[in-house]
């Protein structure tokens, strides 16, 4: 007995429990664990989240440097894989050598097919060790540069910055990244996470896990939005031309990246906090421009299509402020989302059942076979 056809794309289709992250699309709330959004960017830290998400509790003191020590040590990569990013083309699409090469990495795992629930935990932790490092090699190599070492005295978020940029990251953008990660991390059944979770409810493995989950991010309807919001700012040049540019685009019905969500239908939470790092690291740069187009750009289309800017729209802004490059933000996105990826694989491992839908036919019935020379 099969239950009615869902709405296009799952919309508002409830497929299982989770206990890892609530979303209230109306009213605009988000709850890791039970914690609010707004209290994680307040108090925690980019590790501690991914303990939470990982764990299900917050960490003791203990823990928590146990955490942060163990993240610290096993940034640098197996240096096969290294030799694997030099071999890669320059041109790839980043996202695309993010998939290759956490594909490989698991070729390299040291705890190999064991899928107990603690080498998997050690094994999401080293995954979210090491895809800082890929991403930060690939955007150095991938211009002629020598990939910069992993410093474990700097935090996931500066060490990021630094490994991309070759120098330590102002106290004010190590903030304002650890804070991009907080609010990347984890976002309920999205459909990154659910790819993830449909490809390890076969019994496949976490790296399997995280590379389908990679694949479904890229694309310009999820994860990829982010590099067509800043391709838009760079298109629109000037502030003064961010009026015209958006009206014209809204009247030529083109989708406008960074806005709208299939479940929140107010501002997402985390856009809130996005724009003010927008504004902050905007001003550090002594550049204010991109965020006061994003401004406008979303006072239009607030006002135009009654769509809201979403996690997506002030990353943009706030990472061109940083000087990192526009096609690396999705990776970037990846860096945390690694967390709630494998904070979900751990969960459907957990209580597992193969997830297997259904589609309701509604092709040709009794054909009759042609031969070829009929035909
Ligand atoms: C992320 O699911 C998650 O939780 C994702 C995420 C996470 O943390 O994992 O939050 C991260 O992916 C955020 C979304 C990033 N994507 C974008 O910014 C791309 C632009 N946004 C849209 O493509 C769209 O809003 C979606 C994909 C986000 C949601 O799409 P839906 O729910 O399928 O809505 P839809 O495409 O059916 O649009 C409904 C209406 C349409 O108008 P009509 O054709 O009915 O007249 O709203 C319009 C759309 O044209 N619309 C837009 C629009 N988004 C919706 N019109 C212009 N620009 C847009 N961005």
């Amino acid at each position: 007995m099969t239950t009615p056809t869902p709405g296009k794309g799952l919309e508002d289709v409830v497929v299982s429990t989770s206990e890892i992250c609530f979303i209230d699309g109306d009213r605009g709330r988000l709850l890791y664990r039970g914690y609010d959004i707004h209290d994680l960017v307040a108090h925690s830290s980019f590790e501690e989240t991914a303990y939470l998400l990982w764990y299900g509790s917050l960490p003791s003191r203990a823990e928590l440097e146990r955490t942060r020590r163990a993240l610290a040590t096993q940034r640098r990569l197996p240096p096969k894989i290294l030799t694997l990013l030099r071999s890669l083309p320059r041109r790839a699409n980043p996202m695309d050598v993010l998939r290759t090469v956490v594909s490989a990495l698991g070729l390299y795992d040291i705890e190999g097919d064991d899928a107990s629930r603690e080498a998997n935990l050690r094994r999401a932790l080293r995954i979210q060790a090491q895809v800082p490092t890929i991403v930060a090699a690939w955007g150095r190599l991938r211009r002629g540069k020598a990939p910069v070492p992993p410093n474990p005295r700097l935090s996931l978020a500066a060490n990021l910055l630094y490994m991309l940029s070759g120098r330590k990251p102002t106290p004010l953008a190590a903030k304002a990244m650890d804070t991009a990660l907080i609010l990347h991390a984890d976002h309920e059944l999205n459909a990154s996470t659910f790819a993830a979770r449909v490809t390890v409810a076969t019994l496949s493995d976490m790296y399997s896990g995280v590379v389908s989950g990679i694949g479904a991010l890229k694309g310009p309807l999820h994860g990829g939005a982010n590099v067509g919001v800043i391709r838009m700012l760079l298109e629109i040049g000037e502030v003064d031309r961010a009026e015209t540019w958006i009206k014209n685009a809204l009247a030529q019905k083109k989708r406008i990246m960074g806005f709208g969500h299939r479940v929140y239908h107010t501002e997402d939470p985390r856009a809130t906090h996005l724009r003010q790092l927008s504004e902050q690291l905007g001003r550090e740069a002594g550049e204010l421009k991109w965020y006061e187009m994003s401004r406008i750009v979303e006072r239009v289309v607030n006002a135009e299509k009654g769509l809201n800017a979403n996690v997506d729209f002030y990353s943009a802004s706030t990472y061109y402020s940083m000087g990192i490059d526009p096609d690396l933000y999705t990776p970037i996105f990846v860096v945390s989302r690694v967390s709630g990826w494998t904070a979900h694989i751990l969960e459907q491992q957990g209580n597992n059942r193969l997830i297997r839908p259904r589609a309701e036919y509604v092709g040709p019935r009794e054909a009759t076979y042609v031969p070829l020379d009929r035909r």
